[in-house]
C-alpha cells in the first residue's frame, strides 16, 4: 500500500524593507513640541524601549514597501514572482478600500494569475497570515507563496495624542513559504475577542463619499498591556504543547514588537534569556503587522538565527486577536 508523503511548508527566504525617513525621539518630540504637545525621549525609552521609528512619504502607499520586501524575501529563497501562487498581505493600512493590498504588490511584482487577497488582523496580522499560508500549502492548495506584513500606520496616527504617536512606524516585511518534505511550520495558534474592539481601534469608515466616524488610531494602552502579557504566554504554552516541544527547545522568540516591557514579561514568564529575544522596537517603533517579518529579517540577516533553529513567532493586538506560530527555520 502506498503512502501519501506528508506535506510541509518551510520558510526559504525573508526580506524587509523600512522608508529612509528616520526619526529620532528627540526629533519627533520637537515636531510635536511645535504643536503643543508635550513628550520626551527619557519618557519614551523608559515606558517603551523605542528609540526612533521610520515614517514614510506622504505619497508612499503599504504596497510601496511591500514591493522592496517582497523582492529581497524572493532573492534569498531564489524565485521569481512569477513561480509564486500565492500572495497574502496583512496590512491595517492598505492603499484602497479595495482592491486588496496584494493584488496591487501582485501587479508591481509585473506577475498576474495567482491568488492573492489580505488578512486584516491588525499587529497579529503577519501570524495569522502566515497560518492561513501554511495551511494552504499543506492542503496542496499552494507551493509557493508569498507572505508580506506591510504597513503605514503613521497615516492614522492623531499627532495631538501624544499616548499612541509616539509609539508606531512604518515598514514592510516578508517571506516566502514553500512546500516542503520536512517540517517547517510545526504549529499555530490563532485567536480573537471581539468584546475588546475599542481599546485598539481606528473606527472611522468611508461612507457616501465621506468619511464617516473618526479614521485615527485609538489605544487604552494600559488595557492593551494587561491583556497582551497574559495571551502573550498562553499562547506560547498551547503552541508548543501542540508540537510537542518545550520552552527549552526555543533558540528564538519574536514577539510582536510593540513595548519592551511586554517583550520582557513574556520571555521572564516563558524562563528564556534576554538574549533568546529579537529586539528591533528600539529602532522601528511599532510596525503592526510588519513587526514580526521585519525582526525576523533582521535577525536571519544579520547571521543570529540560522538553518534548524526553532523560532517562536507571537502577534497580538486590535480586534483583540493573539497568535503565535512555531518553526524550524
Ligand atoms: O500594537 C498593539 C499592541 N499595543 C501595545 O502593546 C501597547 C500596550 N501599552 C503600552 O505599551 C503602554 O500602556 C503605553 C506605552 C501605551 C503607556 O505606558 P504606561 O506605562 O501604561 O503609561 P500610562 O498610560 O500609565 O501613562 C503614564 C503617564 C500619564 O501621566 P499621568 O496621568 O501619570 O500624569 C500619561 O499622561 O505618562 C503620560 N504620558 C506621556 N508623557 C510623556 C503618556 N504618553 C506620554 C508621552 N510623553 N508620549
Amino acid at each position: 500500500m502506498s503512502s501519501i508523503p506528508p506535506r510541509y511548508s518551510r520558510i526559504t527566504g525573508t526580506g524587509s524593507f523600512l522608508p529612509p525617513d528616520r526619526l529620532s525621539n528627540e526629533a519627533l518630540a520637537a515636531r510635536l513640541a511645535r504643536d503643543g504637545i508635550e513628550t520626551s525621549d527619557q519618557w519614551i525609552v523608559e515606558r517603551t524601549g523605542i528609540r526612533a521609528r521610520h515614517f514614510a512619504a506622504a505619497d508612499v502607499t503599504s504596497s510601496d514597501l511591500a514591493l522592496p520586501a517582497a523582492r529581497h524575501a524572493l532573492e534569498a529563497a531564489g524565485r521569481s514572482a512569477a513561480e509564486v501562487d500565492l500572495i497574502i498581505v496583512a496590512t491595517s493600512t492598505p492603499d484602497m478600500v479595495f482592491p486588496s493590498t496584494a493584488c496591487l504588490l501582485q501587479r508591481k511584482l509585473g506577475v498576474a494569475g495567482c491568488a492573492a487577497f489580505d488578512v486584516q488582523a491588525v499587529c497579529s496580522g503577519f501570524v495569522y497570515a502566515l497560518t492561513v499560508a501554511d495551511a494552504m500549502i499543506r492542503t496542496g492548495a499552494a507551493t509557493c507563496a508569498l507572505v508580506v506584513g506591510t504597513e503605514v500606520f503613521s497615516r492614522i496616527l492623531d499627532f495631538k495624542d501624544r499616548t499612541t504617536c509616539v509609539l508606531f512606524g512604518d515598514g514592510a516585511g516578508a517571506v516566502v513559504l514553500e512546500a516542503s518534505d520536512q517540517p517547517g511550520l510545526l504549529a499555530s495558534e490563532l485567536h480573537a475577542d471581539g468584546r475588546h474592539v475599542e481599546i485598539l481601534c481606528t473606527p472611522g469608515t468611508v461612507s457616501g463619499g465621506q468619511v464617516l466616524g473618526d479614521p485615527l488610531l485609538k489605544m487604552d494602552g494600559q488595557a492593551v498591556f494587561k491583556l497582551a502579557v497574559g495571551v502573550l504566554e498562553s499562547a506560547a504554552r498551547a503552541v508548543l504543547a501542540k508540537a510537542g516541544r518545550s520552552e527549552a527547545d526555543i533558540d528564538w522568540l519574536i514577539p510582536h514588537q510593540a513595548n519592551i516591557r511586554i517583550m520582557q514579561g513574556t520571555a521572564k514568564k516563558l524562563k528564556l534569556p534576554m538574549d533568546k529575544l529579537v529586539v528591533t522596537v528600539d529602532e522601528h517603533g511599532n510596525t503592526s503587522a510588519a513587526s514580526i517579518p521585519l525582526a525576523l529579517d533582521v535577525a536571519v540577516r544579520s547571521g543570529r538565527i540560522r538553518r534548524g533553529d526553532t523560532v517562536m513567532l507571537e502577534g497580538v493586538g486590535g480586534g483583540f486577536t493573539w497568535g503565535a506560530v512555531l518553526l524550524d527555520y
